[in-house]
């Protein structure tokens, strides 16, 4: 374990206050952990053994005696309307029965009667958002659990922030806390396009969400897709609280419209908590696309709650934390390799010792590009800190310095591309270096594995092995040669019987009606990542409109720029492009983006007509915005359209919604309903 073991209790105490004082520093302030959360929970735990068996040893700056860590200066502070707690572990089941042991010793037969309500623990950043009347007036971080610091501007850019509760929102002010996270698929698109801008890379999805929150510019907080779950609800007066269980007040929450995680459970007694957590840990945490740290359980009802109270002001008695096994470990970095991307960037890779993290074992690690080796000073032979979470690419937290003596060179990129040993070039704007040989056999391997590849078309049972045999083969020199594979072509080749080359060319022809998204994706282009392909889709509808965009029409798209334009028109103006679309066409592959709506939004069922011109939103923003609050847009005003929004100048539309009598709104309405602020 980190740090020596000291001289008796009380040098041991005050040497665990400074290692967890200066680790919490590292994670709340500086948003960048030094030690694992598993290796900090061991840690606080020695130190509250300690000051429990000597209280006299109890200091007042001791971790175990405040919530969270220091405020940062330069933001404006908020006091709480109740303290924000943090949580106790357990670590298994045991610990979740000696917890429900100590309960009902305290509380009777009421804990065993009530029941839990359990939740995924969502390893976000804590906020707490207030509402007045329904509006949502200020934001806070957690700050030191009494006092949060004031980012109302920055949770009002994370989307699904509702600026106004919907149905029956209560009069008078409450409080309604969550956490605020980055869900992976976004964590990861971002950072690639940070690499892509040399700009540094995030060490992982809470210190992104937890670093984007504290940003003192709101514009760089709303370019981080941020998201939020609720999972609390205070207020001074909490008669104005429709909910009396823990159960009743997540349910609450969603009908408000406020996002509340997936997987939670309503339990009757301990043993139900017990299946749940293991189910979530074995099956549910790998799937998800965000990162949870373990599960939280709860008394239900909220009245027992006030009655079981809280321990030294920090920890409430009637919630604790479960915790899953780590999902960091320690090993040795053995080498480190260079692999050629579809693009031509030089990607280094790291081989490490093999390890298990949580019940998988680990060999390789991404390390993206050369100056994040440089600036984590990461050297071959080197102990090192390793994450893996969900369906993450395992990577590199840190070096463990005094672990890793005596040390080797510093690493460099090699300057001849792996695969096919031409000289590597850099971009200037760029941190990655390139092989510019276009017909390098490491880059044609690599753009067929991302063809293929689950955010892509998604082509079952072509692994990167599979894809290397058809090249090797000559059977397969372009995404599109792997729709005209036959069974016989594959039955010759090594490894596959009857059915796995059946299974295989369905797939293959599964795949040809992925939507467009998926194909833009797929085809590799510079700078059009999964995210940018769909809103190209969306937006242009099908491949050839995007083809014959101008570089002007797709930087005017919300959310794209320049880099990507340029991006999709070279690509476009290659004649070897061309080539490929036709051959993709003529196989019969789907080009065309169907349209998208959202299921449970604001206006989830409701049919709209826009007419006239509107203050502030084109026709086509205030489309995207009806339809991503999951309404239908119509051209004609009829019986059954649910509401008109009318701008300047309606003519005839506006004249038959009022002889029908539909009811008629105006942009700032529209918004209002949708939680949407301009
Ligand atoms: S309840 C009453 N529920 O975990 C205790 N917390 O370790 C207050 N967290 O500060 C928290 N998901 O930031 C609660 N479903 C959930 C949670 C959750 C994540 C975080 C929260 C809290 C920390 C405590």
């Amino acid at each position: 374990m980190t740090g020596t073991l000291a001289n008796g209790p009380a040098a041991r105490a005050s040497e665990l206050r400074e290692l967890l004082n200066r680790a919490s520093h590292e994670y709340y302030v500086l948003d960048a952990p030094a030690l694992s959360d598993r290796e900090y929970d061991v840690l606080f735990r020695e130190l509250q053994d300690i000051e429990r068996a000597s209280p006299e040893l109890r200091t007042h700056d001791s971790p175990t005696v405040r919530v969270g860590a220091a405020v940062q200066s330069h933001l404006a502070k908020h006091t709480h309307i109740a303290p924000m707690l943090s949580l106790a572990n357990a670590f298994d089941d045991g610990e979740l029965q000696a917890w429900q042991d100590r309960l009902v010793r305290i509380g009777g037969r009421d804990v065993t009667e009530s029941g839990y309500a359990v939740e995924l623990k969502i390893d976000g950043a804590a906020v707490s958002l207030t509402y007045e009347d329904g509006v949502f007036v200020t934001g806070t971080t957690r700050g030191n659990g009494s006092i949060g610091e004031i980012v109302t501007e920055n949770l009002r850019t994370v989307r699904d922030v509702p600026l106004r509760l919907l149905h029956d929102a209560p009069r008078g002010r409450i409080e309604i806390r969550g956490e605020i996270y980055l869900p992976f698929d976004r964590f990861e698109a971002m950072n690639e396009s940070r690499v892509q801008a040399g700009e540094p890379v995030f060490a992982n999805p809470r210190n992104a969400a937890a670093g984007s929150l504290r940003q003192l510019d709101p514009g760089i907080t709303a370019t981080r897709p941020l998201r939020f779950f609720g999972y609390s609800a205070v207020a001074d007066d909490a008669s104005i609280l429709p909910f009396r269980t823990q159960w009743e007040l997540l349910e609450q929450l969603a009908s408000w419209g406020v996002p509340v995680a997936p997987h939670r459970l309503r339990c009757k007694a301990l043993g139900d908590v017990f299946e749940w957590a293991h189910r979530i840990e074995h099956t549910v945490r790998g799937s998800l696309n965000f990162a949870i740290d373990g599960g939280v359980v709860k008394v239900d009802r909220l009245a027992l709650q006030d009655e079981l109270g809280v321990i030294g002001g920090r920890e409430p008695r009637w919630a604790i934390a479960r915790k899953f096994a780590p999902d960091i470990a320690e090993t040795k970095l053995l080498d480190i390799r260079v692999n050629v991307g579809r693009t031509g960037a030089l990607n280094p890779y790291a081989m490490l010792e093999p390890v298990e993290i949580g019940g998988v074992t680990v060999k390789l690690a991404t390390l993206h590009n050369e100056d994040l080796i440089r600036r984590k000073d990461l050297r071959i032979g080197d102990v090192v800190q390793v994450k893996r979470a969900g369906d993450v690419i395992p990577q590199i937290i840190a070096s463990v310095p005094e672990k890793s003596e005596p040390r080797g060179e510093p690493w460099r990129m090699p300057r001849k591309c792996p695969s096919c040993g031409t000289n590597v070039e850099k971009d200037e704007e760029e941190v990655a270096m390139y092989c510019p040989n276009v017909g390098c056999p490491g880059r044609q391997l690599e753009g067929l594995v991302h063809f293929a590849s689950r955010g892509a078309m998604d082509i079952r049972g072509l692994s990167y092995s599979r894809i290397d045999q058809l090249i090797q083969a000559g059977l397969v020199h372009d995404a599109a040669d792997l729709y005209s594979l036959s069974k016989d072509q594959l039955l010759e080749l090594e490894g596959y019987a009857d059915k796995g080359a059946t299974a295989l060319i369905a797939a293959i022809e599964a795949s040809k009606t992925q939507p467009l998204s998926r194909l833009l994706g797929a085809l590799g282009i510079r700078h059009v990542g999964a995210m940018a392909a769909q809103i190209l889709a969306r937006h242009f509808g099908t491949l050839d409109a995007i083809a014959s965009a101008t570089q002007a029409e797709i930087n005017d798209v919300r959310g794209m720029g320049n880099i990507i334009a340029e991006g999709i028109t070279g690509y476009f103006g290659n004649p070897a492009a061309n080539t490929l679309v036709g051959k993709l066409r003529a196989a019969g592959v789907n080009f065309s983006e169907p349209r998208q709506v959202a299921a449970g939004g604001a206006l989830a069922g409701k049919t709209v007509v826009i007419t006239g011109t509107l203050p502030t939103l084109s026709r086509n923003q205030a489309t995207e915005l009806v339809e991503r609050s999951g309404g239908r847009i119509t051209s004609s005003v009829s019986k059954t359209t649910s509401f008109l929004v009318a701008g300047e100048e309606a003519g005839s539309k506006l004249e038959k919604a009022k002889t029908l009598g539909v009811e008629i709104i105006d942009e700032a309405e529209l918004r209002n309903r949708i939680g949407h602020s301009p």
